[in-house]
Parts: structure tokens; sequence; C-alpha cells
């Protein structure tokens, strides 16, 4: 006897539909913003490459990862969450917004929790963007705000970086009657530098009130507490939303969490676009534990200070051009594409991967992530080999 799934298959098998042989032609459909849009590529999976370099093991250096792993605390936390997903998740994840509005000292409706900060990035997009609206920004900053703005189809103003920092004296100067939003990311990934507090309090002074910025502190944790950075937590502007994630020192990237906080008004507009089972149980499950878990953060920051001094000296005594970092990677600057590319081929053939930066319009450079002890030791072995 058959049963319902192979019957499934089969009916599957028989009515198979070739698409590409539908008769009107669905490049109309599409608009021509969208048509041109370069996509977001992120790095291929370790698996991929292991197959297709046929190596059994890989070091994943390439996407600012934790290496540690998730906390403890917060699978504890997801095993507890898993037998009620059967249902969908709080709408609007009331408790783990409680308990970033009490972490943070500001009031519930001053937050708001999505699929990761870029999500929460995109719904921003939607809410305040529109017709000759312009996005401000650097050249040289996070690939995922470039596509999420082009994929709206607005207009997108750089301005260049200034010694691989964003150049804040020159992007007040471009902003236009038409600028209705700033992106500003603090750390800078992918340089990892930072403007200071002085530097942010004379830019935020020249910005009209009714133009938004976005301050993406994805990686502020990595600056412990460095005086001079600028922690929008401290401030209380109107017209600034902060973006942070559990992605990053939290070790969740791929669970998907993020959060936003700035003035009531605004996130309710964001909180009321977005889509209302966003992120999933699991997720704010894990977030709540995650937050209180401070011996995984302190653990995080400390693999993380180790590692970054360690590869910064090696990468100083292999006379290569760094850029000192405030975040859980290194920029290097190899002064030529060729050099870059040789070097991402090499290393890729010895299982490491790292990430060339051409799509964030610095194709002479290079990013690497802190990994674990040995996995940063296997790096500046392999580089010993290969740069001259
Ligand atoms: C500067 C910056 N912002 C945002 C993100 C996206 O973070 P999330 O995983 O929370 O969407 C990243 C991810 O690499 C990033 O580097």
């Amino acid at each position: 006897m058959t049963t319902f799934i192979e019957q499934l298959a089969r009916m599957a098998e028989q009515n198979f539909v070739d698409f590409s042989v539908t008769p009107s032609h669905p490049r109309r459909l599409v608009p021509a913003h969208i048509q041109s849009l370069t996509p977001y590529l992120p790095g291929r999976p370790p698996w991929q490459l292991q197959k297709e370099l046929g190596i059994d093991h890989f070091i994943n250096l390439a996407s600012n990862e934790n290496p540690l792993g998730p906390p403890e605390s917060a699978l504890r936390a997801m095993t507890r969450a898993f037998p009620e997903v059967n249902r969908y998740p709080e709408s609007g994840g009331l408790l783990l917004r409680e308990s970033l509005a009490e972490h943070y000292r500001v009031k519930l409706n001053n937050v708001v929790i999505g699929s990761g900060s870029e999500s929460i990035m995109a719904n921003i997009i939607r809410a305040f963007l529109h017709g000759d609206d312009e996005v401000l920004t650097s050249e040289g900053t996070f690939i995922g705000l470039y596509v999420l703005v082009h994929a709206h189809g607005v207009a997108l103003k750089m301005v260049p970086l200034k010694n691989y920092r964003f150049d804040l004296e020159a992007m007040a100067c471009a902003i236009t009657d038409k600028t209705k939003i700033i992106y500003l990311c603090n750390p800078n990934n992918p340089t990892g530098t930072i403007f200071t507090r002085e530097e942010f309090d004379a830019f935020i002074a020249k910005v009209p009130e009714h133009v938004l910025v976005i301050l993406d502190e994805a990686y502020h944790e990595f600056t412990m507490g460095l005086p001079e950075f600028p922690d929008s937590m401290s401030y209380r502007y109107d017209n600034v939303l902060t973006l942070r994630t559990f992605s990053k020192v939290y070790g969740m990237a791929g669970l998907r969490l993020g959060y936003g906080l700035g003035h009531d008004y605004l996130i309710g507009f964001v909180n009321r676009i977005k889509l209302p089972f966003e992120p999933n149980s699991l997720a704010q499950a894990a977030g709540l534990a995650a937050l209180a878990d401070t011996d995984f953060l302190e653990r995080s920051l400390k693999n993380n200070l180790i590692g970054r001094s360690m590869l910064a000296d090696e990468f100083s005594r292999l006379g290569l051009r760094y850029v000192p970092s405030h975040t859980n990677f290194i920029m290097v600057d190899f002064g030529s594409k060729q050099k870059v590319a040789a070097l991402h081929q090499e290393l890729l053939k010895q299982g490491i991967a790292i990430r060339p930066l051409h799509a964030f319009g610095l194709p002479h450079c290079l990013r690497v992530t802190v990994g674990l002890p040995a996995e940063n030791e296997a790096l500046i072995n392999a580089m010993y080999r290969l740069v001259d």
C-alpha cells in the first residue's frame, strides 16, 4: 500500500511545471531599481567550501561571528521554550522588551525587537523613507544598509572615509533638504574604527531635527567602556535610533535577534509596521537568557581582547598595514586587490576563510575576524608562509 506522502511525491513528479515556459514575460513585473540591485553576498557556507576543497575542517574568520558558540544559558532557555513552538510567539516580545528596557533604564515603548538588527533597519527604511528622500552615509561601511536603501528605490549618497574613519565633518556638509536618514556605524564594519564623543557631539549639532540618525552599534560591547566612545545610551536625542544585536558578542547570529532603542514616537511606528511575530519564540527565550549571562559576555570579551592583540602584534611583525580595531575583527590594507585575491585564495585552500572587501568598496583590504586562540594561530602560521 502506498503512503499519502508517496502519493504526493508521485503527483509532484507527474505535474512538474517548468516555469521557464511561462508565456508572459516576467521581467516587466520587476521595477528597474530592483533589476539593478546588487545583492549582499555573505561568505559561502563552510560545508560547501569543505566539499569543494576536499578538506575535513574549516576555520571561518570571515563573518564577525563569535567563535565561542552560543551561551549555554541560551541553549537551556530554548530547550525549555521548545515544547511551546506549536504556538505563535508572544506578539511584540513583551518579556524581552521589558528586560531590555530595564537593562538600559528606558521605557518599554523605547524598545523594538526584530529578527536581527538588519530587520529593524529594513523596517525603519520602510517606515520613514519615500519619494525624493535621500539617505546619507559613508563609503566603506555596512553593505547591508546599501542593499536595503537601493531595494527601497531611494537615493543613497556616500561620503568617502578619511583615514579609514567616518568623516563626520564632510558628512555634515553633505546634508541637503532631501536628506531624510543618516546612517552611522560605530564602531564601523569593516574598518573597526570609531568616531569619538567629541566628534559625534559636533556632528549632531549640525543635523536638522527632522533628519533621522540611525546609529548602528552592532559591535559596541567590544569597545569595553572606552571613555571616548560615544555610547548612544548615555545620550537622549529625539532623532537618533540606536540598533544593537545578539549576533556578535552574544554568539547568536543564526537565531536572528536584534533590538532598537529610541524615542517612543518613532519606535511606535517601527513596531507598527514590523511583522507581528518576529522575532521567533526560541530567539526571544534565548535573548532573555543571554542578556542576563554576564559570565558569557565576559568570556567573549576576554577571548576577543586576547585574540585581537595577538593578531595585531603578528600583523605588525609581518610588516602588514592593519587598522587598529575596537571590534571583533581587524582590517588589513594590502595596497592592491591582486594581493588580496591571491592571499584569500591561498588561505581558502588551507581551510581558512577571511573576508576580501571589494563589495565594501575597499578592494585592496581584507577583514579578519578574531577566532579561538588555535584558529588565530593557524591563520598567522599560514600568513607567515604566504605573505612576502
Ligand atoms: C554593522 C552591522 N550592522 C548590522 C549587522 C547585522 O546584524 P544582525 O545579525 O543583528 O542583523 C551587521 C552584521 O554583520 C553589522 O556588521
